[in-house]
């Protein structure tokens, strides 16, 4: 999300470029999670997963951090089964990210297959649980790692059946199909922990799920995380790519976990102190909230509705605010509707658009310099990101 300044105090506005946008297509969907997030984010669940089933429904096992961390952690977390299933059209299974070198045994990547792990015994014998006792399992136990029958989609027969066994589903899916996804976890009234896109949040359904305290952020969201990508993956930012010892990664600037699973972060007030001043908060001229434009900037001595950066849900305490809507089309929140506009863009070039029906909008008395801005009626006005319409629970 771009930053830009403005004699109104509007930090975040419509018109910037998210690179996230590359992760629709589905071979942008084959990037690799770090063990280091998977075990930052995870450790604030480990009790919550004791004694349960967990699925991995889009880990190739040999591939797949998460598998490994699972598997790494079953008897610490107290875990009774974990499942990991591969898909087949993966355009790397198999072939550049292996974890577990084991000769002849990781299938050639044409079979979809499922491993199934009950337990996790010391079998080489050295006090501690490690790859080397998963290794030692996947080679003598004949039974943990057997063939599927479709192609390891998450929504085949197959693996909604293995869905259907388990306790808690977690791992980062693909982006592109992120709705269905959680559509389906919803639907088999799953717990989950996953990775998505932070413009996720703003997807009607799952947006829906979050008003309703259905689905609600993790704890280590946002920040860089880097995905180790296959050599061929498409990185057009070079800011965004990194090769370390030959392994290249893909930086996304704006990752969320997405769960149903308590945490400790949702119970922690956000502190609030700023002071209300019209001039500082104006009121948006299409939905009955004022903006702030910052989660810091929220005023301490306003009571009504005002919209903020998505990223305030990353801070969300729900017996601290209550969401009341979202500043998007299908939400139908707008008290306005203008007609076509001028849109006069950075460079001065103007066009005839109707974008103003998508987003909070406000009022501005003159055209701001270098910033994308529309004329109606000869009035001024500048389009913000979409903001989460909140109001506070707790008294003030
Ligand atoms: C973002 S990658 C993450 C891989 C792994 N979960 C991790 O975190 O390292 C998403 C994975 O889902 C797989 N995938 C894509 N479509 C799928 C589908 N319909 N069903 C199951 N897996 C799928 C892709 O092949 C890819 O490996």
């Amino acid at each position: 999300m771009s930053k830009t300044k403005t004699t109104i105090g509007v930090s975040s506005r419509q018109g910037g470029n998210s690179g996230l946008s590359d992760a629709k297509k589905a071979k942008q969907d084959e990037f690799y999670t770090q063990l280091s997030d998977i075990e930052n984010e995870l450790k604030w669940y480990k009790e919550q997963l004791r004694g349960k089933v967990v699925f991995c429904n889009c880990d190739d096992p040999f591939e797949s951090n998460f598998f490994k961390y699972f598997a790494l952690n079953f008897n610490a977390l107290g875990l009774k089964k974990l499942i990991a299933t591969s898909y087949v059209p993966s355009a790397i299974a198999g072939k550049q990210l292996p974890l577990v070198e084991i000769e002849g045994l990781k299938p050639d990547g044409k079979e979809p297959f499922k491993i199934e792990i009950n337990a996790v015994p010391d079998a080489n014998g050295d006090g501690a649980t490690d790859l080397a006792d998963v290794e030692y399992l996947l080679r003598h136990e004949a039974n943990i790692a057997t063939p599927l029958k479709g192609d390891g989609d998450f929504r085949s027969a197959e693996c909604v059946e293995l869905l259907k066994q388990v306790d808690i589903v977690c791992t980062n899916p693909p982006f592109s199909l992120f709705r269905e996804f959680v559509a389906q976890l919803i639907e088999y009234e799953k717990k989950f922990l996953v990775i998505g896109n932070q413009n996720a949040i703003t997807y009607k359904d799952v947006f829906n799920l979050i008003k309703e305290n259905k689905l609600w952020l993790g704890v280590d969201n946002g920040g860089t995380k880097w995905f180790r990508v296959p050599d061929g993956y498409d990185i057009q930012t070079e800011s965004r790519k990194k090769i370390v010892d030959g392994v290249k990664y893909f930086s996304f600037g704006s990752i969320m976990w997405y769960t149903n699973l308590d945490n400790p972060r949702r119970h922690e007030n956000i502190p609030i102190y700023a002071t209300y001043t019209p001039e500082k908060y104006p009121k948006y001229d299409n939905y009955d909230a004022i903006e702030v434009n910052r989660v810091s900037e929220i005023p301490a001595d306003h009571a009504g509705a005002m919209g903020v950066p998505i990223t305030f849900l990353d801070k969300y305490n729900p017996d601290q605010f209550e969401i009341l809507g979202i500043t998007k089309t299908w939400f139908g929140g707008a008290n306005k509707v203008y007609p076509n506009q001028t849109q006069v863009s950075k460079d001065g070039t103007n066009s005839t658009v109707s974008k103003l029906n998508d987003g909070a909008t406000l009022k501005i008395k003159s055209p701001p310099s270098g910033e994308t801005y529309y004329i109606v009626d000869g009035e001024y006005y500048i389009q913000l990101y979409a903001r989460i319409i909140v109001r506070r629970k707790d008294k003030i």
